[in-house]
């Protein structure tokens, strides 16, 4: 019985880690074959290969290589080079996490196979249709059997939109089981600069919206110019972003560096004295490390971690960036909440839904279809 596990981008690879994991530490119990799919979405070392070896994740059994395009292209030529391996390996159940276009083009190529497709991290909504990864969550929940959600406010989108609560399992956070899992070896790598900790802020930026124009990217830049004036600010800088950057001015204090591997963030992450960014994942990491951080976006499809966390959403007007980010360091530290089932076992509890399904099911292990024709 085999089970891919999808991951295309640099957040996928600490979301699936914990989950193939648990699959692996289940198999001498229920004959299960988990398999690593990489799609290639993202290729740069740093992008990708870094976080395997950080992670101590295997290697992926299977490449796809699709590499960067259009949205149109990319998610087309995943679709179809999954579509390939669906036919070849015959899976009985496609995991896919997150909102990326692999996550969306694998879940399409599955569902229309007649395969099982788990969504892992499903309900969350932006409700900005401006985003690609709004349309990718949206259309991924829509076609997949298992939804398993991180907060229950994920749940309640899912049954607005007439999900059966059958398919919908709230499971808690892969991403927070590879924190807790990892979060004492990342505190080791020492900080970059000479920094101490406490005494930096931390910026990441990738969005279309706030980096593919380059006047909006200088605006948002000029804030920083002006934190920087006041605490040195880390900011590793993703492909995107870099190729974009050329020509603006930085304030010699933002420290600009590579993007880094998933322990040289973490441990960056978790000792600075507030996070600017507009990722998603990085919203919950520092809710759950109890770091000040404002999402430089108007919307956040994460509000737990607004409603119990560390979060606050300050928009992308420079003047109310510099305002609330001067804010948090005239602010004391205060311990804000840990999202209920953010515990380290979201991996072990998705594998048990999983197992307790393909045992019951045996017939579907296989799509009779696919035994049949690999047309
Ligand atoms: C993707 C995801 C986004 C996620 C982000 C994390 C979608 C729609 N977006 O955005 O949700 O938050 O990953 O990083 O799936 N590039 C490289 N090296 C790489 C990968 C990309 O140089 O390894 C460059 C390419 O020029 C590429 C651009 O970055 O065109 C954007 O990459 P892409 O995968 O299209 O989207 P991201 O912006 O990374």
């Amino acid at each position: 019985m085999r089970v891919l596990l999808v991951a295309g981008a640099r957040p996928n690879f600490m979301k699936v880690a914990p989950i193939l994991e648990a699959l692996h530490a289940r198999r001498s119990g229920f004959p299960v074959q988990p398999l690593l799919v990489h799609t290639g979405q993202h290729y740069d070392t740093q992008m990708s290969d870094n976080f395997f070896r950080d992670l101590g994740m295997q290697m992926p059994d299977i490449h796809l290589g699709v590499g960067s395009g259009s949205h149109a292209e990319q998610t087309a030529r995943v679709m179809v080079a999954f579509e390939n391996t669906c036919i070849e390996h015959k899976p009985a159940c496609v995991v896919v996490v997150g909102d990326v276009n692999s996550t969306l083009a694998c879940a399409i190529s599955a569902k229309k196979l007649g395969i099982q497709v788990a969504h892992v991290e499903a309900g969350l909504r932006s409700f900005d249709m401006n985003m690609p990864e709004e349309i990718n969550r949206l259309c991924t929940d829509a076609i997949s059997d298992f939804l398993f959600t991180t907060d229950q406010l994920a749940g309640e989108n899912l049954v607005a939109e007439g999900c059966s609560i059958e398919r919908i399992y709230f499971v808690g956070n892969t991403m927070i089981d590879s924190l807790q899992k990892h979060l004492h070896r990342a505190l080791s790598v020492s900080l970059p600069f000479g920094l101490a900790a406490g005494k930096y802020a931390l910026l990441t930026l990738h969005r279309p919206s706030n980096v593919d124009d380059p006047v909006g990217l200088q605006h948002l830049l000029g804030a920083i110019n002006g934190l920087a004036e006041h605490i040195p600010v880390v900011f590793p800088v993703h492909p995107r972003t870099a190729q974009r950057m050329a020509k603006i001015r930085l304030h010699e204090d933002v420290r600009v560096i590579e993007p880094l591997g998933y322990l040289a963030f973490l441990g960056l992450m978790a000792q600075a004295r507030m996070v600017l960014t507009d990722s998603g994942g990085i919203q919950e990491e520092t809710t759950v490390l109890n770091i000040p951080c404002l999402t430089l976006r108007n919307n956040t499809e994460r509000p737990i971690t607004c409603k119990q966390g560390t979060n606050t959403v300050v928009g992308t007007d420079p003047s109310n960036i510099l305002r609330s980010a001067l804010q948090v360091l005239a602010a004391p530290l205060l311990q804000t909440h840990i999202p209920e089932k953010w515990d380290g076992h979201a991996g072990e509890r998705i594998a048990d839904v999983l197992l307790d399904w393909l045992s019951l099911n045996p017939a579907v292990t296989v799509p009779q279809h696919l035994e049949q024709s690999p047309q």
